[in-house]
């Protein structure tokens, strides 16, 4: 089974630049071309942040654009939210996030389940509305835990945009992550539960949760650059995406594409350590 995992498009209503010059259609765009020799992927994952603005516009877009990819390949695409998403827009345009889901979440959260190739994949919701980071409230948790307790043929695949791992040296990781992971740890443990797929940071990075392997797939529009000194923060010019192969005794297995840029590296915005300081204050 092989995924290619997107996430964090940041597609606005109107195309051409924002405010820091970067235009995310174009972004997704080139990253699109870039991946067009990919054969043989079986479902793509695109892990929320999907617009920037929540509009109707932004979700048309990037439906459109992943849509006709995902065509070429053959492959399903399933959707989840992120903090920059707007619940009624993207349900709109999106529906659960899945064209053939065999269960949706009964709540206001999108949350929804699809069976492919013996795998089951759930994606989750961990918007809170009006907040950089997330959380997977309790009837969410309930309900997974319920989903997960029949086993699927070849095991599940959980997908949502708040990483529930962060890594020490990001000042903005820790703050704006997935809050309470242990409540998700709990409802995974010892289930079957194969990896779990996030966006949110603009990096790649791999950790665990609860002996499960958790991928941080970098983002479409835009790279966050850790070389900076602590406590200040840099994003970069760089549209990636993820192949995850699962499978096989080496799987799960995680690779990362860049677009081909040649303004890639150049810097799109730098927080000194008193912005970042100020934006952790107000967002966290
Ligand atoms: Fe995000």
């Amino acid at each position: 089974m092989r995924i290619l995992h997107l996430s964090d498009t940041h597609v606005r209503r109107t195309d051409g630049p924002d405010r820091h010059g970067v235009d995310a259609t174009d972004s997704l765009r080139l990253i699109l071309r870039e991946l067009r020799h990919l054969r043989d992927v079986d479902v793509v994952v695109v892990t929320g942040d999907l617009a920037d603005d929540g509009s109707v516009e932004a979700y048309t877009t990037v439906r459109e654009l992943i849509g006709d990819f995902a065509r070429s390949l053959d492959a399903p695409v399933l959707y989840t939210t992120g903090n920059h998403d707007e619940r009624d827009a993207f349900a709109k345009v999106l529906g659960s996030g899945h064209a053939e889901a065999v269960l949706e979440f009964p709540g206001a959260e999108r949350a929804a389940v699809s069976v492919l190739g013996g795998l089951r994949f759930v994606t989750l919701d961990s918007l809170v509305p009006g907040k950089v980071y997330g959380r997977l409230e309790a009837g969410q948790l309930q309900w997974l835990r319920e989903v997960l307790s029949t086993p699927a043929e070849h095991g599940t695949v959980l997908a949502f945009h708040h990483p529930p791992i962060s890594l020490g040296v990001s000042a903005t990781q820790q703050v704006f992550g997935l809050r309470d992971p242990g409540a998700l740890a709990e409802v995974i443990r010892g289930s079957d539960v194969r990896v779990l797929l996030t966006g949110h940071f603009h990096l790649q990075l791999c950790g665990f949760l609860a002996e499960v392997p958790v991928w941080v797939t970098p983002g479409v529009v835009n790279r966050i650059d850790l070389t900076t000194a602590p406590g200040t923060e840099r994003a970069v010019r760089g549209a990636s995406a993820s192949l995850v192969e699962l499978g096989g005794a080496g799987g799960p297995m995680f690779h990362t594409f860049h677009a081909r840029d040649p303004r890639a590296h150049e810097t799109v915005y730098q927080l000194d350590e008193e912005r970042t300081r100020e934006l952790i204050e107000r967002h966290g």
